[in-house]
């Protein structure tokens, strides 16, 4: 059983430790990582204070995110000055964006970008204390398809499968298609294969994880397979085994996604909608490829087949030339589709991409700033509100652990993707529980259990 996560190796066994920057697609890249290196030898270690190699697996999205990790590195470096012989590598879509940039810090021995995970033993081989080691080559193949990701997570429930790689969209404020390379998808069969085994070994959801799912295209010589298909194949798996993804763009989300959803119960009842701003001519300039008005049509015909259905966004504050007018179109797109919840950030100008050589950056950081804190404002009153529209409501949720505030309680997500937390009734993470809302914050729904009985065991009884 390769994905269960290692306790303990040879007594020879060198030690990695593995930190993880950015989205879910670089959790799962490095659970590719660590099935590589195993192979090669290493066990993983939560200590960094005795690894023989650590890795940081880091996010170029934002400014912010890249100085994290400049952060981090002298830490490394600290490391490194304690024990002689200690190997730094610096992976993913900063090592891909800065390269040899990396290097001059002198503190790194390794940098591989996102499509060379597969020469990471051959780095490790070379690399001396005079000769670093560098692979941030981009392919347009390369998919990790036949890897089967060594799971970090602790709770065994829910995992992240990643069915492609890559962007083809020039969205002109976004690093990643920089990074990640152009998109390509990944063979139907090897994700189905992925999803049956993490079933086999108890898990309970999987979330199928790429830039931009809807635009999901496998052609093989039994034909092709789109995203609405590759949903349906994986939800068949087993009606007790969840299935999200993410990311769904708006200009791309079809009808057959819509009611391929509804035609499960084990799709879950959420899409993540990233809308980025609300005025027409900042969607123009971020070159996103839709209207207002075709987003809100989009949100219309989701809510139209499934009135349950949560919604979430990403939206960016204070990108090139946005006006108070712009700003003020994204809090009414706010105030139309009321977002379950949304990621918000300010805009961050990114070298390289189309926004940083085409428009000047020139929204003032206090403007960006007090832009950014109204949008936060009006989402956190959206999100009590949509919590509240749940108290009295009946849920069946995921167990996924024992909540961190109170270990009689535990927690787990509602279809909808909500946090629920309620005393332990001799349930356990893997567990399908009914729960009624009782009262509610704007990031928790406070709950009771309603089954006594573990709902998994009466459906076996009924079969
Ligand atoms: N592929 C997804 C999102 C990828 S990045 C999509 O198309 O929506 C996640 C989010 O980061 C984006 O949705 C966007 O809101 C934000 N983001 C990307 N580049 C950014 C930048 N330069 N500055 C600020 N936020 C950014
Ligand atoms: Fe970036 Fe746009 Fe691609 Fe998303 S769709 S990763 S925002 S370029
Ligand atoms: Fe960051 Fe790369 Fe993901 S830039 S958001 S880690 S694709």
């Amino acid at each position: 059983m390769k994905n269960i996560r290692p306790l303990t190796g040879n007594a020879d066994s060198k030690k990695v430790y593995i930190e993880t920057y950015g989205c879910q697609m670089n959790v799962n890249d490095s659970e590719v990582i660590l099935s590589i290196l195993q192979d090669d030898g290493y066990v993983l270690t939560d200590n960094m204070g005795e690894a023989d190699l650590i890795l940081a697996n880091t996010c170029s999205i934002r400014d912010n995110a890249e100085q994290r990790v400049w952060g981090r590195i002298e830490q490394f470096r600290l490391q490194k000055n304690r024990r002689p012989g200690v190997l730094v590598g610096i992976v993913g879509c900063m090592a891909e964006r800065l390269k040899d940039g990396l290097l001059d810090s002198g503190a790194v021995d390794i940098v591989a970008g996102p499509d060379s995970y597969r020469s990471l033993p051959e780095l490790l081989a070379a690399v001396t204390p005079d000769s670093p080691q560098m692979n941030v080559t981009l392919s347009h193949e390369e998919t990790y398809g036949d890897i089967t990701p060594v799971r970090m997570d602790r709770n065994g429930v829910s995992a992240y499968i990643s069915i492609m790689r890559g962007c083809n969209n020039v969205c002109s404020y976004c690093i990643v298609p920089y990074t990640r390379g152009v998109e390509r998808s990944r063979d139907p069969q090897t994700i189905l294969r992925e999803a049956e085994e993490l079933f086999a070994n108890g898990y309970r959801e999987v979330s199928l994880l790429g830039q931009n799912v809807d635009s999901y295209l496998w052609k093989g010589p039994e034909g092709q397979t789109d995203f609405a298909t590759l949903l349906a194949m994986v939800a068949q798996v087993s009606p007790e085994l969840r299935v999200r993804f993410s990311t769904s763009h708006p200009k791309d989300i079809s009808d057959e996604v819509i009611y391929t959803m509804a035609g499960y119960d084990n799709i879950c009842r959420h899409i993540h909608l990233p809308v980025q701003s609300g005025s027409n001519a900042m969607l123009e300039k971020m070159r996103r490829k839709y209207t207002r008005e075709w987003y809100l049509e989009r949100v219309e015909k989701i809510r139209s087949v499934m009135p349950d259905c949560a919604l979430t966004t990403d939206i960016i504050a204070g990108f090139c030339g946005e006006t108070r007018q712009d700003h003020l179109d994204t809090l009414s797109l706010m105030e139309e589709v009321r977002f379950d919840y949304a990621f918000m950030f300010q805009y961050s100008e990114r070298p390289g991409t189309l926004a940083a050589r085409k428009y000047p950056d020139d929204v003032p950081p206090e403007v960006k700033t007090a832009r950014l804190n109204e949008i936060i404002a009006l989402q956190n009153r959206h999100s009590l509100e949509s919590n509240e529209k749940d108290v009295g409501k009946t849920f069946r949720v995921l167990v996924e652990g024992v909540s961190k505030r109170n270990p009689g309680e535990l927690y787990g997500r509602t279809s909808g993707n909500k946090v629920c937390v309620f005393p332990a009734q001799g349930h356990k993470a893997g567990d399908f529980v009914e729960v009624k809302v009782l009262s509610c914050t704007s990031a928790t729904l406070i709950s009771e259990c309603v089954s006594g009985q573990k709902i998994v065991d009466l459906w076996q009884q009924e079969q």
